[in-house]
Parts: structure tokens; C-alpha cells; sequence
């Protein structure tokens, strides 16, 4: 029964921001900091952190600014407490500031809270807790959170902290991932979740707390995942026995203790969160695609075919899929498109594309033979997993493809396929997209297997040309210097058109986005056949347009495209095929791809484009890894 899906949807609402919190042996301070560089990807307007020392004291130290800015601050601080809380931030309520930066105290200083996350009745509760005579500071949600806090030990919590934060999360609406100490508690720490993630994890040496298992990463592969509603104590007590003096305890929201926590085990690689001798990790992240690309293809042809077991659907399911949605933000959205033209061409099943901050508030068609994919590198992005949940409700199956072992996207779906791309941190994604699309290429080659609409031959030949793409990307990678002396085209430009058909139109989306992303240079993408229909209105005497034009079925017409945006004087800068003469009459710059079957060029072409915004970025003398204003995990609709 064909089912209509009504504009009804849950808010999943979740500010960005890091959290880490620790209590143990050690001095705090080290993994605090450290942990907020790597959860920096999450937000970086201001950070801060609160420690607790024996003498029954916090010390709060918070800026306006990066991480590093804050661990110069904290140089100056000659303490070594070993419980403490830390936050970096990206601001929802309440400017960047001194002030707004976490942690927040109550009114006299005798607890600290770190939070992830939006309190959207923090009003009402503002203006009940200030009648009572509360003090506040700042203009954020998450101070009253503090004073609630604050205000429920006085009253009904009798100085239980546990019991505290348990009453003041059920007053609270919105989304959080909570971490607090308090004076009299020096080896302890109390943390909450709903809406926004929080993962645990001890160690004989102590117990952690952080937003994101990358935190964790060189301390421990073993964690604990808090679930939604649920709180729970971090405790270090040097008499315990050896082996539990690091203890979690987790508990419901009505205070029942959970006896088995929900655990899951990460397969570490520590080097791989660091920069490793290359300039930034973007830098990193590209030249990293071949070796992820390979991770991902091992073992996956086998006698029966593709192997994808991860999918987890029996071939009577698949037959009987009436159409796939797939859904994603940014970066994600292009595999989408990708992703839409294999299956469609290859496995002959309906596909629908839908950036997720749309579809949400869109009626879909839903049966229950509809598939849902979700593409998403972080797992987190707030608009991809409300449209999961919504497509979970109407009753399809959700398929996650995903970067991150143990995000929301993977515990969420039925099932996941997980693109092995590695730690991605510079918030411009490069390795997780060329991961996504094989990933993608995978599951058209797998769907058009065993629906029978490509023998095994051809899948065959299909997955054995996809294995010699990483070998043509470490090619494309030896001619970064085509990028860069691509360069000056768009040094002082103002603006610059991206365009491409078919495949080469989305690489061509990609190539703007990431552009525009680390460089702020304006960039759009166009279909380059839709262009005469009015952006060819911008093109002016060395207005650079970069045009995406390898060897495929669409080539002829493209480059009639060229002509007409070279006969109004752009600069022209074309992304082509090795050998081509035509092309190389009519650019003024070439980046150049090594021949490839067409629907393999996109995985190939745009680590050009990844390059090229890059050494614009690097000109304009922009931040590669962190451009402003935005965050590697979008976890706010
Ligand atoms: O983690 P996700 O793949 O869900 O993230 C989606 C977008 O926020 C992301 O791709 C964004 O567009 C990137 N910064 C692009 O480089």
C-alpha cells in the first residue's frame, strides 16, 4: 500500500560544539585540550575549559577564539588537577565571546557545565530561575542549565548531584550532551545525553567523556555509548581495586541503573588524526584517497559477485525495491547524484536525490518496498538524520553510508556500509567523497547484480576497472602542479562558473563547493547546457570559468560550451581528458585526467578540483582546514 508521508516531523534540533571531560590519575588538562583540538572540527568560535583541584576550588578558563588560543591561556595557569571539563564552541545563542564561551558555573562558582547541544525553553527557565534570585552572566541556553542545577540541589536533589541533573534534564527541552563537576566532588564527574552524541570510556588510569570516539583515539578502543535520555557518573577512586578504580556507572531517566550499557569497538589507527608531515589535512586527506579508495575494494568481488554482507537484505527485498531515496547534505548530496545515475543505469530502479534540509519538510512517497540511503560522512548531520527517522517511520528501510564507526547514521540505520575512508578532519571533505562514491558504485554494481540486470561478467569487468582507479588518482595527485598554476585565473577574481554535463555536471558542484568553501571566492556550478539561459550573463574579459570536460558521451557538446564562454573572454580552465587536442586549443589552463571509463572520471576528476580550491585557498591566504563560519559536523538544522 502505497503510503503518503504528512509534513509531521520531530525537531531534532542540536547546537554544534565539542565536549571532553576526565577524572583520574593524571593531570586533566593534556586530554582536555587535546581532545578539544581534534573536536574542533565541531565548532571553534570560542572554547574553554574548568578544572577541579584538591583544595575544593574550579578554575575556569575561557576565550573568544581557537583552541590554540586557549592552551597558550592555560600555560599561564601553573595547576594540575585531575578532573576537568572542556568545550569548544559554535555559537547558536549568545556572539562568540569571553563570556559565552563554556564552561558556565552556577551562582557561586560551586559547579561547571559544559553542554552540546540547544535548551530551546531556556527562556522560560531563565526567567523562573532569575525570579528566585539566580545570578547570570551570559546570554547563552546552557547557563541555565548550571542554575538549575544549582537550584534543584538546594530543593528536591538534597545536594545528589546525580538526582539534580536528572530533574533538571526532565524540565528541559531541546537537545544535549551535558558534562558537570562540582566542588565537593574532586575525583567525579556527571554527564547527560539527549539529541546530541556522547560517548565513554575508561582506562586503568581514568574515565573520559567526549562528543566523538575521535577523542578517544591512542587511549582506548573500547567505548561506551550513552543513549539518548539516559545519564550517567564518572568516578576515580585510587583505593579501588586494580582495574575498577576508573568507574562508569550509567543510569535511565528515572535514575534505574543500566546493568549493560550500550558498548561498541573502534579499530584505531592513531596516526591517522594527525598531520603527519603535510601542511594541513587537506592537504593529508587527498593525497590519502588512493589508499582508502583500495581499503574499501578488498575482498569485495567474490565467486557469488559483489560481496556488500554489510546491506544485510535478502534478493527477494531487493527485487521487490520500488524505488530508493536517497538522501544527504553538502559534499554527501553529489555522491547522491553519482550514485543516482549508476543505479539508475546500471540497476534500472527508480531514484530520487533529495538534499535532506528539503526533503524533510516534503511529502514523499513511501511503500514499504522503498529504500532509503543516507550518505553522510560525519554520521551526525542533524538534517540527514531527521530524514532517516522519517523515513524510518513511514516505514522503509534506511541504509547508512558513512565515514564514522558508531555515529548516529550507523546505530540508527538497519543497515551501514562503512566507506573506511579514515579520520577526516579538515571540514572541506575530499577522501569521504571519493570513498562515497565507491562505496556507491558498489551498492549499483551489488543492486544491478541481483536484480539481474548485469551479468556477472560485466560486473566483473566493472569492479576490476574500478580497482585501477586508485592507481589513476595517484596520477592525477603528480600533476597538482597543473592546479596551481591554475592559480592566477582566480586570485582577483570576484566570482568563477563551474560547468559540466552529465557526470562532469556534478563534479562540477563539487568543484564550486569546495571552492567556495576554503577559498570564499563565489563560485557556482552550472549544467553547462543550462548556462545560456542566463548565467552566461557573468562572463566578462578573464572571468574564470572552469569547465569539466573529459572524454565521454557528452564531450562534443561541452566543448561547444568552451567556445561560447571563450567568445565572451572568459578565462577557461578544463578539466579534460590526457590528449586532447581540441580542448587544449580552447583553454588557458588544463588539468588533465589519465583516460577512464566515464562513469569511473568523476571518483578521478574532482581530486583536481579538490586541489585547485586548495591553492586558491593557500593564495588568498585563507585557513584551509577550518574556513570560518562553518563546522565539520552540522549537527543544527
Ligand atoms: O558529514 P556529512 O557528510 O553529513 O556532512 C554534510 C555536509 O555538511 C558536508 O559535506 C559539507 O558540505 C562539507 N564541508 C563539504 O566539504
Amino acid at each position: 500500500m502505497r503510503k503518503v508521508w504528512p509534513l509531521r516531523l520531530k525537531k531534532w534540533l542540536a547546537n554544534m560544539c565539542g565536549i571532553v571531560g576526565y577524572t583520574g590519575k593524571d593531570e586533566a588538562l593534556p586530554f582536555l585540550i587535546d581532545g578539544l583540538m581534534t573536536l574542533e572540527y565541531r565548532g571553534y568560535d570560542s572554547a574553554g575549559v574548568a578544572l577541579l583541584g584538591e583544595k575544593g576550588k574550579i578554575e575556569q578558563i575561557k576565550c573568544k577564539g581557537r583552541v590554540a588560543a586557549l592552551a597558550e591561556l592555560c600555560k599561564k595557569f601553573d595547576t594540575t588537577p585531575t578532573t576537568g571539563i572542556a568545550h569548544t564552541r559554535w555559537a547558536t545563542h549568545g556572539e562568540p565571546s569571553d563570556t559565552n564561551a563554556h564552561p558556565h558555573a552556577d551562582c557561586f562558582g560551586t559547579l561547571s557545565v559544559v553542554h552540546n547541544g540547544i535548551i530551546e525553553n531556556y527562556q522560560e527557565l531563565r526567567a523562573e530561575l532569575e525570579a528566585a534570585g539566580h545570578n547570570f552572566k551570559s546570554t547563552t541556553d546552557t547557563e541555565v542549565i548550571a542554575h538549575l542545577v544549582e537550584e534543584n540541589l538546594k530543593r528536591e536533589a538534597k545536594g545528589d548531584l546525580l538526582l539534580a541533573l536528572q530533574l533538571a534534564t526532565s524540565r528541559m527541552v531541546g537537545s544535549w550532551a551535558i558534562a558537570v563537576i562540582k566542588v565537593d566532588a574532586p575525583h567525579e564527574l556527571y554527564v547527560a545525553r539527549s539529541g546530541s552524541p556522547l560517548v565513554l570510556a575508561t582506562t586503568d588510569t581514568g574515565a573520559y567523556a567526549a562528543s566523538d570516539v575521535t577523542a578517544l583515539a591512542g587511549i582506548t578502543s573500547h567505548v561506551i555509548n550513552l543513549e539518548d535520555g539516559q545519564l550517567a557518573h564518572l568516578s576515580y577512586d585510587a583505593t579501588r581495586a586494580k582495574g575498577e578504580q576508573a568507574r562508569i556507572e550509567v543510569f535511565e531517566s528515572d535514575g534505574a541503573l543500566v546493568k549493560k550499557p550500550d558498548t561498541f569497538d573502534i579499530d584505531w589507527d592513531a596516526s591517522a588524526a594527525t598531520m603527519g608531515g603535510y601542511p594541513d589535512f587537506m592537504a593529508k586527506e587527498i593525497a590519502e584517497q588512493p589508499e582508502a579508495i583500495r581499503r574499501l575494494l578488498k575482498d569485495r568481488l567474490t565467486k557469488e559477485g559483489i560481496r556488500l554482507d554489510e546491506l544485510n537484505i535478502s534478493p527477494k527485498e531487493i527485487a521487490a525495491i520500488d524505488r530508493i531515496y536517497i538522501v544527504a547534505c553538502g559534499t554527501s548530496y553529489h555522491v547522491g547524484l553519482i550514485a543516482r545515475t549508476l543505479i539508475e543505469t546500471w540497476a534500472k530502479i527508480p531514484v530520487v536525490v533529495e538534499q535532506a534540509s528539503e526533503f524533510n519538510y516534503e511529502e514523499v512517497l513511501v511503500t514499504q518496498h522503498t529504500l532509503c540511503v543516507i550518505i553522510t560522512q560525519s554520521g551526525e548531520t542533524a538534517d540527514t538524520l531527521a530524514s532517516a527517522r522519517k523515513m524510518h517511520a513511514a516505514g522503509a528501510k534506511v541504509l547508512a553510508i558513512t565515514n564514522v564507526i558508531g555515529s548516529s547514521a550507523a546505530r540508527e540505520a538497519d543497515a551501514v556500509v562503512y566507506v573506511q575512508a579514515g579520520p577526516e578532519v579538515s571540514v572541506a571533505s575530499t577522501k569521504a567523497y571519493t570513498a562515497q562514491m565507491v562505496a556507491s558504485v558498489l551498492l549499483a554494481l551489488f543492486l544491478a547484480e541481483k536484480t539481474g540486470m548485469m551479468g556477472p561478467r560485466e560486473v566483473e569487468n566493472k569492479f576490476e576497472e574500478l580497482q585501477r582507479v586508485p592507481d589513476l588518482i595517484e596520477e592525477v595527485l603528480t600533476r597538482a602542479w597543473q592546479d596551481e598554476a591554475a592559480t592566477p585565473a582566480f586570485t582577483d577574481a570576484q566570482s568563477a562558473l563551474f560547468l559540466g554535463r552529465s557526470f562532469g555536471a556534478t563534479t562540477a558542484a563539487e568543484g564550486a563547493l569546495k571552492l567556495k568553501e576554503i577559498s570564499y571566492l563565489h563560485a557556482e556550478a552550472y549544467p553547462a547546457g543550462e548556462m545560456k539561459h542566463g548565467p552566461i550573463a557573468l562572463i566578462d574579459n578573464g572571468f574564470p570559468v572552469v569547465v569539466v570536460c573529459p572524454d565521454d558521451h557528452v564531450r562534443y557538446k561541452t566543448i561547444s560550451n568552451i567556445e561560447e564562454v571563450k567568445a565572451r573572454g572568459a578565462t577557461v580552465i578544463t578539466l579534460a581528458t590526457d590528449n586532447d587536442q581540441k580542448i587544449a586549443q580552447l583553454s588557458d589552463y588544463l588539468l588533465l585526467v589519465p583516460p577512464a571509463p566515464e562513469y569511473y572520471t568523476p571518483i578521478i576528476g574532482v581530486v583536481h578540483l579538490q586541489m585547485l580550491a586548495r591553492f586558491v585557498a593557500l593564495a588568498r591566504g585563507c585557513d584551509i582546514d577550518k574556513p570560518r563560519n562553518l563546522a565539520k559536523s552540522v549537527t543544527v538544522e
